[in-house]
């Protein structure tokens, strides 16, 4: 029992070190953003011009609020930020924030009441569990599911960009994302963790 508590112990303090070393959580806290996240949507807006024209986002999974900053501060034709998630968030001013689960029916009451958007964002991450099948099974569903909603939700031309997990096959995914957008990516930001599977889907222009 002792020597699990020490490799937990020492697998915390590696953790912390390389949390306290990381030059994007150093920046974060000079630029003021809320988590380290902030920056892979910054790298993603300045690949992909995904704010040029944009009025109306949505901000699936949006805690602690990083993203949601960003925004605030790159879109210049912004009218509309809604941002969604389980947890709390703090107040954004000019952010719309719902404490919900966005595959609930009270959710989907709420999005009934918006207008449709030119643009759905979703960083959400299932709480991972440590097996790389099933934490690739539960992303890829919330993957599917925020592709759904933005089907439904995004005004023609709007787009769509989601986390996902490489450990696993998206590829009916991303045949489904073709066949509605003109121009689908796969984008991996510098700022992204390199031991970390994630990645981010970036389909531009629904049709
Ligand atoms: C990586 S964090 C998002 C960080 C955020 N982009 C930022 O910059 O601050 C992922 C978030 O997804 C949320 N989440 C997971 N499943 C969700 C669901 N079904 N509905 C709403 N939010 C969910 C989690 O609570 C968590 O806060």
């Amino acid at each position: 029992m002792k020597i699990k508590n020490k490799s937990f112990k020492d697998k915390s303090k590696k953790w912390l070190k390389r949390h306290v070393d990381d030059e994007f959580v150093q920046k974060s806290i000079s630029d003021n953003y809320r988590s380290r996240a902030a920056y892979k949507l910054i790298e993603i807006i300045e690949k992909y011009k995904i704010l040029d024209g944009v009025k109306s986002i949505i901000d699936l999974g949006s805690a602690p609020g990083s993203w949601c900053q960003v925004l605030k501060n790159h879109g210049k034709s912004l009218n509309s930020i809604i941002a969604v998630d389980l947890l709390e968030m703090a107040e954004i001013k000019g952010v719309t924030f719902y404490q919900s689960d966005f595959l609930s029916s009270e959710f989907e009451i709420i999005s009934k009441t918006v207008d449709a958007f030119d643009l759905v964002l979703s960083d959400i991450s299932p709480n991972l569990s440590g097996n790389k099948v099933s934490d690739f099974l539960l992303s890829k569903d919330l993957v599917e599911n925020a592709l759904s909603f933005s089907l439904q939700n995004l005004n023609t031309n709007g787009h769509f960009v989601a986390k996902y997990f490489r450990t696993g096959d998206i590829s009916d995914v991303l045949t489904i994302c073709k066949r509605n957008f003109y121009k689908v990516s796969s984008f991996k930001p510098k700022s992204s963790r390199k031991n970390s599977s994630e990645i981010y889907l970036v389909c531009l222009r629904k049709k």
